[in-house]
């Protein structure tokens, strides 16, 4: 007897080539005004992907020019919330047909594993798309019973152009938090993406316009934040900047945005989220979280648990676990399935990492794995784990952004929960432990927009993400997300 056997998984892709890039500005792909372009690097070695297009102040001109135009008098102010909705779904529909494309090109530019890309990063922006297609014809206001003889209702309206600027990280996925909901609610974007990552975005773009996205509706700048991220957050005639990044570029912005003409600003930032483990949780679940909860995406996540606090009677046997583990990690080239590493996306970013990790041993942390780089050539760094961390060291206090976990020792629900939001950050955190009670304590008390109780990372576009305190201003995704995208005007008429 035979059996038919499917192909076997593709246990290597290919590196694709890519051509030298342009910008998308009004419809039409164009070289910079200044004519200049930069060079985008694959994190593997270092060596020059391609050159693109660099934008600053006069292309950021442009685009906002068409994204106006687009606005107020272009087919898309005409277009009707279910027409928007079916070009959405169009767009959807592309990047998921185009995902083995665009995941090998996000590892490319990015470095991730393309195993991780195929996993999160596409499915999650496939489905970012989706959700808010199927938002674009349900907004819409109240009618509210005022005193008097009148009839008043309200209208949730777009705020007009909008300026977003992406990081490196998620460039696929944070473009999709940035788009669906800007473009579900009727606005016209321009985009900045990250200068190591703008390759995704471009080709999105074009997904775009070829499903029939009109010219100027979507706008694309790659470039540099001090220059072309500067001009889009202080333009005069940008009505809202969404922003996704550093806690300090976070400041930048918004003063720029409030320096300029008041726009409207959302800001997603940093993080130093805790991670609770009670000696009452199912310990290899919680190793196996934590685990993933730092090292994940080379733990370059704005969300990782890089404050893993563990319960001193569970605790050498926690480390010891997630020790081994780390240990074991498979580190190497990202096109490689096998693979649960790739390296940091750029020069600046491994060294800074490796900054943290001096610091760490200087300080007196316990360095139980890793240490230093893979290799000499990319940007690979080896995943490190150091234990007897105490809350004042620099590496549990700053954003370290790289695959550097730091493992701190607690005795009490009370003292876990004072530790744990003694930080200027607020993004995320998560609880380990099977008791309700201690469950429902943490949840309640720890100052993060988002508490994952027995898991972590956990994301769907319905589930509100963002930050308290200095991680954020504003929540992305689910229905909160409509609400940074929109005006509410009130009507009253006299009757
Ligand atoms: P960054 O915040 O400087 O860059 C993010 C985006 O902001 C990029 O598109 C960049 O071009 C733009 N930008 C930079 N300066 C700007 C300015 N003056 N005006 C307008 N836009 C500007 O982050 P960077 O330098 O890439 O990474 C530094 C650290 O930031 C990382 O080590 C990490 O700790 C943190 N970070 C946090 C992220 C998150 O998701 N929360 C994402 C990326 C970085
Ligand atoms: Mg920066």
């Amino acid at each position: 007897m035979t059996t038919a056997t499917a192909p076997a998984p593709k246990s290597r892709h290919a590196k694709p080539t890519v051509p030298d890039q342009k910008m998308l500005i009004g419809g039409k792909w164009v070289n910079s005004v200044s004519g200049k372009t930069f060079e985008t690097l694959n994190p593997t070695d270092g060596s020059v992907i391609c050159n693109v297009a660099e934008g600053d102040k006069a292309d950021i001109d442009l685009a906002v020019k068409a994204a106006r135009a687009a606005f107020e008098t272009g087919p898309w102010s005409r277009m009707t919330p279910a027409e928007r909705s079916r070009l959405m779904h169009k767009l959807a529909d592309a990047v998921e047909d185009k995902r083995m494309e665009l995941a090998a090109l996000e590892t490319l530019d990015n470095g991730k594993p393309i195993a991780d890309a195929l996993a999160a990063d596409i499915p999650l922006s496939v489905q970012c798309y989706r959700y808010y297609a199927g938002w674009a014809d349900k907004i819409y206001g109240q009618t509210i019973p005022i005193n008097g003889p009148y009839f008043t209702y309200t209208r949730h309206e777009p705020i007009g152009v909008v300026g977003q600027i992406i990081p490196w990280n998620f460039p696929l996925l944070m473009q999709a938090w940035k788009w669906g909901p800007a473009l579900a609610c009727g606005n016209t974007v321009v985009l900045k993406p990250a200068e190591q990552t703008p390759l995704t975005a471009l080709r999105v773009a074009q997904l775009a316009q070829e499903v029939g996205f009109p010219d100027g509706v979507i706008n694309v700048v790659p470039g540099f934040g001090p220059t072309a991220g500067a001009a889009l957050s202080g333009h005069m005639d940008v009505d809202k900047i969404a922003f996704t990044g550093e806690t300090g570029t976070g400041k930048i912005v918004m003063t720029a945005a409030a320096q300029s003409n008041l726009k409207r600003v959302s800001l997603e930032l940093g993080g130093k989220s805790p991670n609770i483990v009670f000696a009452d949780a199912d310990l290899d679940a919680a190793v196996e979280g934590a685990y993933f909860g730092l090292f994940f995406n080379q733990g370059q996540c704005c969300c990782a648990g890089s404050r893993l606090f563990v319960q001193e009677s569970v605790y050498d046997e926690f480390v010891a676990k997630i020790a081994a583990k780390a240990k074991g990690r498979k580190v190497g080239d990202p096109f490689d399935m096998s693979n649960e590493q790739g390296p940091q996306v750029s020069q600046e970013q491994m060294d800074r990492v490796l900054g943290y990790i001096a610091a760490g041993q200087k300080d007196g942390a316990k360095m139980l794995a890793g240490g230093g780089r893979v290799g000499d050539k990319g940007y690979y760094v080896q995943p490190t784990v150091f234990c007897d961390v105490k809350d004042e060291m620099k590496i549990a206090q700053e954003e370290i952004f790289g695959p550097v976990m730091s493992i701190l020792k607690f005795k009490d629900a009370d003292e876990v929960l004072a530790r744990g939001n003694k930080t200027m950050y607020g993004l995320a955190a998560a609880v380990w432990t099977k008791d309700v009670k201690k469950a429902l304590k943490l949840a309640n008390g720890l100052r993060a927009g988002t508490v994952w109780v027995n898991c972590f990372d956990v994301f769907d576009a319905g589930a509100p993400f963002g930050g308290f305190k200095m991680s954020g201003l504003g929540r992305e995704l689910g229905q909160y997300a409509l609400q940074l995208y929109t005006e509410v005007k009130t009507v009253t008429m006299a009757m």
